[in-house]
C-alpha cells in the first residue's frame, strides 16, 4: 500500500472545509483592501528562489526541493552536477510564494512604475525539506498577500492591521496573538550592521557552535536565531539592528509604529526579529500564539530590493504569508476551530416503482442549486431515510406511487417531522425553506 510522504498530510472532510472557509475569510478581507487573487506556478527555476531568497539562506541551501525530470535525469547525470544544466532546466517546488510572485510581476510587465501600486492575494501549498514535526511540515499551505509600488510607511502598518483583522475572523481573540515588529535597515544601512555582526560573531568565535561560526561568513544575522544556548547567551551582547539604523530606516520604522498606536494594535519591538529570507528591508513582522507553541502563523515585511533582484525596475513591495496547519493547531491549542459545519442537503427517497420520479427531482432540486443526494444501493425506504439522517439531511423529499399519481412529492422536515405534499413546480422552493 502507497504511504503519503513523511511530512504532507491529505486535506479530507472537515479539514478540507477548514481550509476553505480560510480562503472564504481571505477572500472577503482582502478585497475590502483592493487585492485581487492571482496564482502562480508551484514550480519555477531554481534561479528565481536564489536570486530572490538569497543563496546563504537555509530555505535554499538546504530545504529547497528540486525537481528533475524523467527526461532531465539522463541530462542530470550526464552533466554531473546540477551548475552545469541550463537555468531552464534547473527546477524547484516553491518554498514560499513571494519570490515567483515577484517573478510573475516582472514578466508579465505588472510591476506599476510610479501608477497606483498592485496588490494580490494567493493561496496554495509550498515545499520545504524541513525536519517534519508539529506543525512543521514538508508541504504546507499558505494564503499571502504581496504589494509592489509603494514605500510609504502607512501600508506597512495598514497590512499589519489587516493581518491582525484576518486573525480574529478566522477565530483567534485579539489577545492571544503576539505580533512582533522590527525594520531590517536598507541597503544604505543594513551591509555596515550585517558587517559589525559578523565581527561581533568573530569575536565570541570561541564560544559559540560551528553553525554559528558558518553563519558568521554566510549569513550573520541568522546566529540571532540560534537555538543553542551558549549561542544566544552571546548574541543577548549583539549590536541591535534598531541602534544602527540610518535616518530614513528610522524615520520610517517611526512612522510605522506611530500608525499602528493610532489603530490601537498591540505590538513588542523585537530588534533580533531577522526573518529567514534575505530579501527582507525596513520593515519587518511576525505574529505567535504562545498559549499554542506552534510557532508563528503568520509573518511577512517589506522587500524593497526583490524586484530588482528578480530583472525588474527598482520598486518598493511589502506583503506577508500565513501557515494554514499552524493557525488550524493554534486555534485547536484554544478550544477552538476553523471548520465549517457541510453544506446543508436533501434527500430523495423513493419506492422501486417511483424510481424514475425520484431521478427527475433529484436534477430539479440540483438545478435550482440545492445539494441532493439520492439512494444508488436499491435501499428500503426505512433504510433511504437512515442514509439521508447520516447525511445530515434536513428534507427528504419522498417518491411513492401516491405521490406520482398526484403530480407532486412529499416534504418532509427531518427536524420537525411534518410532511407535506407540494406539487412538482413548488418542490425547490418548499425543500429550500426547510435548509
Ligand atoms: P515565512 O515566515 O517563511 O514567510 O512563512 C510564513 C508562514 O508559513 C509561517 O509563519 C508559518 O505559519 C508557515 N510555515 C512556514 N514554514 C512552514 C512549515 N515548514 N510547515 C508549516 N508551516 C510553515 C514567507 O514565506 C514569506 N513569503 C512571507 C512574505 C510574503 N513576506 C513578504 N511577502
Amino acid at each position: 500500500m502507497g504511504q503519503k510522504v513523511q511530512g504532507t498530510e491529505d486535506l479530507l472532510g472537515g479539514y478540507m472545509r477548514e481550509w476553505e472557509h480560510m480562503l472564504d475569510v481571505a477572500r472577503e478581507v482582502f478585497s475590502a483592501y483592493g487585492f485581487d487573487a492571482v496564482e502562480t506556478p508551484a514550480l519555477e527555476q531554481v534561479d528565481t528562489f536564489v536570486h530572490g531568497i538569497g543563496e546563504s539562506t537555509d530555505v535554499v541551501r538546504k530545504e529547497m526541493f528540486r525537481v528533475v525530470s524523467g527526461a532531465l535525469l539522463g541530462d542530470l547525470l550526464a552533466a554531473g552536477t546540477e551548475s552545469r544544466l541550463k537555468a531552464r532546466q534547473r527546477l524547484a517546488l516553491r518554498p514560499e510564494g513571494t519570490a515567483g510572485f515577484v517573478r510573475a510581476a516582472v514578466e508579465n510587465n505588472l510591476v506599476p512604475q510610479g501608477a497606483a501600486p498592485m496588490k494580490a492575494w494567493y493561496a496554495g501549498p509550498m515545499f520545504r525539506g524541513e525536519r517534519p514535526q508539529k506543525g512543521r511540515l514538508r508541504q504546507f499551505h499558505q494564503v499571502g498577500v504581496e504589494v509592489l509600488g509603494a514605500s510609504d510607511p502607512a501600508l506597512d502598518a495598514e497590512l499589519i492591521i489587516m493581518l491582525v483583522e484576518f486573525f480574529v475572523k478566522l477565530g483567534f481573540p485579539a489577545e492571544s496573538l503576539s505580533l512582533r515588529i522590527n525594520s531590517m535597515g536598507d541597503a544604505a544601512c543594513r551591509p555596515r550592521y550585517r558587517a559589525s555582526v559578523r565581527q561581533f560573531i568573530l569575536d565570541h568565535a570561541d564560544e559559540m557552535c560551528d553553525d554559528c561560526r558558518e553563519r558568521a561568513e554566510l549569513n550573520p544575522l541568522r546566529a540571532f536565531d540560534c537555538k543553542n544556548p551558549a549561542c544566544r547567551a552571546v548574541m543577548e551582547g549583539a549590536p541591535l539592528v534598531t541602534d544602527n539604523l540610518c535616518e530614513d530606516c528610522g524615520a520610517h520604522y517611526a512612522q510605522v509604529k506611530a500608525y499602528l498606536d493610532e489603530a490601537g494594535i498591540a505590538y513588542a519591538e523585537d530588534p533580533t526579529l531577522v526573518r529567514g529570507l534575505d530579501y527582507y528591508t525596513r520593515t519587518v513582522f511576525e505574529v505567535d500564539v504562545e498559549e499554542a507553541g506552534v510557532g508563528a502563523i503568520g509573518g511577512g515585511g517589506r522587500y524593497d530590493g526583490l524586484v530588482e533582484l528578480e530583472g525588474g525596475k527598482p520598486t518598493p513591495g511589502i506583503g506577508f504569508a500565513v501557515g494554514f496547519e499552524r493557525i488550524s493547531l493554534a486555534l485547536k491549542a484554544l478550544g477552538r476551530t476553523l471548520e465549517t459545519p457541510p453544506a446543508p442537503c436533501a434527500f430523495v427517497a423513493c419506492t422501486p416503482d417511483a424510481r424514475g420520479a425520484a431521478f427527475s427531482a433529484t436534477r430539479l432540486l440540483r438545478a435550482a442549486g440545492i445539494r441532493t443526494e439520492q439512494d444508488y444501493q436499491g435501499r428500503s425506504l426505512k433504510g433511504q431515510f437512515k442514509l439521508a439522517d447520516k447525511l445530515g439531511a434536513r428534507a427528504v423529499v419522498v417518491l411513492g406511487p401516491d405521490e406520482v399519481a398526484a403530480g407532486g412529492a412529499t416534504v418532509r422536515d427531518m427536524q420537525t417531522h411534518e410532511q407535506v405534499l407540494v406539487p412538482l413546480d413548488q418542490l425547490a422552493a418548499a425543500v429550500s425553506s426547510k435548509l
